[in-house]
């Protein structure tokens, strides 16, 4: 039986500011980059050669993904809204977006718009054509509640006001109620002051799974122009099948990349 005195879990929220480690731990979470060399022999097989061979194992994998699995069991008599405080309060980044929202007050912040905001200040995210012909389109694919979309917004605003800039996004439609409510953010606080820019598809389920929808939402973003920057944030809950996540989301993984790729 798990006993709240004797156990590490719950610890008050660490204060890393009067840690002395405090700045080498952020400059290591900062830094965490990785980068994959283009190969130009890496082609994808033919289309129509795609899952067509049999499916197979690799034993090392599949036993490493036994005992990961055993061991994330160990967490589930843990009440959910306990666990998940615990884990927000050892978050080291979790005074960011309090901070964000204090100095900056941006529009519709969430932690997806930090993670974009860094992204866009490390990379080369904005095209050098966009800068240089002073226009983007940009598709967002699978993005309720929007903040991706914000942040570039503000982004933008910062650094190329001169962009003109458009923009299309998808997502599962939360309006559409045969829409399972486990799957969709209903959060529309965004979505509903710029329902002209969202495509839910030729069947307003937003399910960028269908072929059809997928195919017409990439020709309404092609028709704004050339599509210079896409991103493709899905992600399915996997709570009722936490060992299986990766067979979960790969076919919208799947979907997102047949989409980005066109
Ligand atoms: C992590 S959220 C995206 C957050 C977003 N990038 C942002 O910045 O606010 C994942 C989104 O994927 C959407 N999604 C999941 N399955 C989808 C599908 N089959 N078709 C379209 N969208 C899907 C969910 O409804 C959810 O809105």
């Amino acid at each position: 039986m798990f006993h709240r005195s004797d156990n590490l879990y719950f610890q008050p929220r660490q204060n890393f500011n009067r840690n002395e480690d405090f700045h080498e731990e952020l400059n290591d979470l900062f830094n965490k980059k990785f980068q994959f060399r283009y190969n130009s022999d890496w082609k994808l097989p033919e289309l129509d050669l795609w899952f067509s061979a049999p499916p197979w194992k690799v034993r090392e994998l599949d036993t490493q993904k036994s005992r990961l699995n055993f061991h994330k069991s160990q967490l589930n008599d843990f009440n959910i809204e306990e666990w998940s405080s615990h884990t927000r309060r050892r978050n080291p980044a979790g005074e960011v977006g309090w901070k964000i929202r204090c100095l900056v007050n941006p529009e519709f912040l969430t932690q997806a718009w930090t993670k974009f905001y860094e992204c866009a200040s490390n990379y080369d995210v904005i095209p050098k054509q966009a800068i240089t012909e002073r226009k983007m389109v940009s598709l967002h694919l699978c993005e309720a509640p929007g903040a991706f979309i914000t942040s570039l917004n503000h982004y933008l605003k910062q650094n190329h006001q001169d962009v003109e800039w458009k923009w299309l996004a998808n997502t599962l439609n939360p309006y559409y109620e045969g829409n399972s409510p486990s799957n969709m953010i209903s959060d529309d606080r965004f979505m509903f002051h710029t329902l002209n820019n969202w495509d839910f598809g030729v069947d307003s389920t937003g399910n960028l799974m269908d072929w059809d929808n997928s195919q017409a939402i990439i020709r309404n973003a092609k028709s704004l122009g050339k599509v210079l920057l896409i991103t493709a944030d899905g992600s399915i809950d996997c709570l009722q099948k936490p060992d299986a996540q990766e067979e979960m989301t790969s076919p919208l993984h799947y979907s997102m990349s047949i989409s980005t790729s066109q």
